[in-house]
């Protein structure tokens, strides 16, 4: 198990919003595909009158912003996270809208009978799951026939093969989590996803980061610290690399590889 998946390091890290709104952050500043994430997602999820929509691991709910009345009607949201600060930040942001439900569970352990919903969505959290086949299973029994499953997540290149070149560079002694690969990512997904589901497709999102304040980039991985193998001495002399990269080139470019399965 990788300090990603380890139950205690999870929930440390998301006891409440404030380590993913860190992160949220910096793509929301930096990021060069103005389209944005959150927009695109919602373009290829299908959303129909009276659907009943379940997302696990829904974190602070960003992705709902000003999005909640626009759905069909007669739709019904349940929100989850199994951390019960998540779920309190939810609540307190959407409660006031119709058919909606936030909810404390554990994504291997659904508290639903089955085939209760037409879509589930499992953004970004799949890989922080210790046991992935029993979740799998999971979301497929509570999942109707014919119903839709939506897992995004990130490639194992992208802004991993950068820090890691950085952390080799500056910390070459150091073993960092970013030199191990996510259990659940854009390139293993449709075979895992398979085993559950009979189509899987995947989109891919293109995009990077041109980064104008190291101190962005810093807080990020601040921010990443109880998933990870470094702790915060590490941290000044990548900013001091870093840096250098931003006064020489201008901005610190940052690949990214990230995507959506469509499973049914
Ligand atoms: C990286 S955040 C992603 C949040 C959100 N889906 C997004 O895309 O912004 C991962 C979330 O998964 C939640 N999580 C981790 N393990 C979980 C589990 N076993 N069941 C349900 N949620 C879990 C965490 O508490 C955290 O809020």
């Amino acid at each position: 198990m990788s300090s990603m998946d380890k139950a205690e390091n999870v929930k440390e890290q998301y006891r409440d919003d404030s380590n993913l709104s860190i992160r949220i952050k910096l793509h929301a500043k930096h990021s060069t595909n103005k389209q944005g994430l959150n927009p695109w997602l919602f373009e290829k999820y299908s959303f129909f009158e009276g659907c009943r929509i379940l997302e696990l691991g829904c974190g602070n709910g960003e992705q709902w912003q000003n999005r909640i009345p626009k759905l069909p009607e007669s739709c019904m949201l349940v929100l989850s996270d199994l951390s019960e600060g998540m779920v309190k930040t939810v609540w307190e942001k959407y409660s006031g809208c119709k058919n909606f439900l936030a909810l404390q569970s554990d994504i291997q352990k659904l508290p639903f009978p089955q085939s209760c919903f037409d879509v589930i969505i499992a953004n970004y959290m799949l890989y922080h799951v210790p046991d992935l086949p029993k979740a799998l299973s999971e979301v497929k029994r509570v999942l109707k026939n014919g119903g839709t499953f939506y897992a995004a997540t990130n490639g194992n290149g992208g802004m991993r093969t950068f820090l890691l070149n950085a952390f080799r560079q500056v910390h070459p002694n150091l073993e960092t989590a970013f030199g191990k690969t996510y259990s659940f990512n854009l390139q293993n997904g449709r075979e895992i996803l398979s085993e559950y589901f009979d189509t899987v497709q995947r989109c891919d999102y293109e995009d990077s980061l041109a980064i104008t304040d190291t101190q962005d980039l810093i807080d990020w991985l601040k921010s990443t610290i109880s998933i990870s193998t470094y702790r915060e001495e590490h941290l000044d002399k990548l900013f001091v690399y870093f840096e250098e990269i931003r006064k020489r080139e201008g901005v610190i470019c940052i690949p990214k590889e990230t995507g959506l399965f469509i499973c049914r």
